[in-house]
């Protein structure tokens, strides 16, 4: 028999109320014999306030004892902005070497797009987690002077691109279409853009039967909305897939539905595993939220761990609901409820 081992993070705001979701139809699909173990963790604003820490040296040792963490949402008007976005979220991205960032979307049956004619989408980005302008290497001069200077330099590595751009192959080369678009600026960016257009054509003659392309970024956004359906598997920087996937979700159906992984794939460290939307405070604790994005974030949990039978079965209980949800008005108890009744049976 085996077990899972889970770190639970629900942070604030509609964090806690999503995550009992997505813990509820995580317990009701695994099989009997497969034992969940969960230890829940405090971080976020509360524990900010009470204690000034966001996540210490001691919090990374224990949580790196765990399979998988999964996480809600951190994030609170009471704290000030990049905060907890530096101190926590990206500290444990770059601590436990999270630089495959997956962000699937697909459009499923009876979800509302802003597109017209219902296109076919079903695509997901790699944004490489560990690098580019995310790393803090800046500064300012003359601050607060008219003469002030803020740089924000944008980091990359040969093998921090290698990896994720060979990651990303691997996923196109396994999907029906194999197809991989490269996203960049390296018209204007043209130090990076070189790093990851050469590692890109150096690593696509390992994956021969997979179609490469390439975009800047600017019309890629273009694309994503006139013509979703010629994207398979997009790889891409820090920043410009932080932006993509914003956009990506908005089309797919919003951020409700948008799960993510922060992924090692060496499995040295524990990858963790969120809804791609914020903590929402105006809507925490009045049972609104849609947990479906926590949900499918157990998805891609499960198909981390090894459960893909267990992954697809939650994927395919979320087509259903969605399907069937028309203009229903349920409370996230209620849409975790159906998740769960439908994985079970
Ligand atoms: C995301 C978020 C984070 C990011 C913020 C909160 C630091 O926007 O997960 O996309 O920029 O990566
Ligand atoms: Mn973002």
């Amino acid at each position: 028999s085996h077990s899972i081992d889970l770190a639970v993070i629900p942070g604030d705001g509609i964090g806690q109320e999503v995550v009992a979701q997505g813990l509820k139809v995580l317990a009701a699909v695994l099989p009997q014999d497969v034992k969940l173990e969960t230890e829940e963790y405090d971080f976020g604003a509360r524990r900010y306030h009470a204690t000034g820490e966001t996540l210490t040296d001691a919090d990374l040792d224990s949580l790196k004892k765990h399979d998988a963490i999964l996480l809600g949402a951190i994030g609170d008007p009471s704290v000030p902005s990049g905060v907890l976005e530096r101190g926590f979220l990206l500290k444990l991205r770059f601590a436990f070497d999270h630089h495959v960032n997956l962000r699937p979307s697909k459009l499923l049956p009876g979800v509302a797009t802003p597109l017209a004619g219902q296109p076919a989408i079903d695509f997901v980005v790699v944004r490489e987690g560990t690098e580019g302008p995310y790393t803090g290497n800046g500064g300012t001069i003359r601050k607060g002077t008219v003469h002030e200077v803020a740089t924000e330099v944008s980091v990359n590595t040969a093998f921090g691109v290698e990896r994720v751009v060979r990651d990303a192959f691997a996923r196109a080369q396994a999907r029906p279409r194999k197809k991989l678009t490269l996203v960049h600026k390296n018209n204007v960016l043209t130090f990076a853009g070189h790093l990851w257009t050469d590692t890109f054509h150096k690593v696509a003659a390992e994956f021969p039967e997979v179609t490469t392309d390439y975009l800047h970024v600017d019309a890629a956004t273009i694309f994503l909305v006139t013509d979703p359906g010629r994207f398979d598997v997009i790889v891409t920087d820090n920043l410009f897939g932080d932006i993509l996937t914003d956009l990506a979700a908005a089309v797919s159906g919003g951020i409700g539905v948008a799960a993510s992984g922060n992924i090692d794939p060496s499995r040295e460290f524990p990858s963790m595993f969120e809804p791609v939307h914020g903590s929402a405070p105006d809507i925490a604790g009045q049972g609104k939220a849609d947990p479906t994005a926590t949900v499918l974030s157990v998805a891609l949990l499960l198909r981390h761990l090894g459960y893909e039978t267990e992954a697809a079965r939650v994927e395919t209980a979320v087509a259903a609901d969605l399907t069937e949800r028309g203009d229903s008005v349920r409370t996230t108890d209620e849409i975790g409820d159906a998740l769960a009744a439908r994985v079970a049976s």
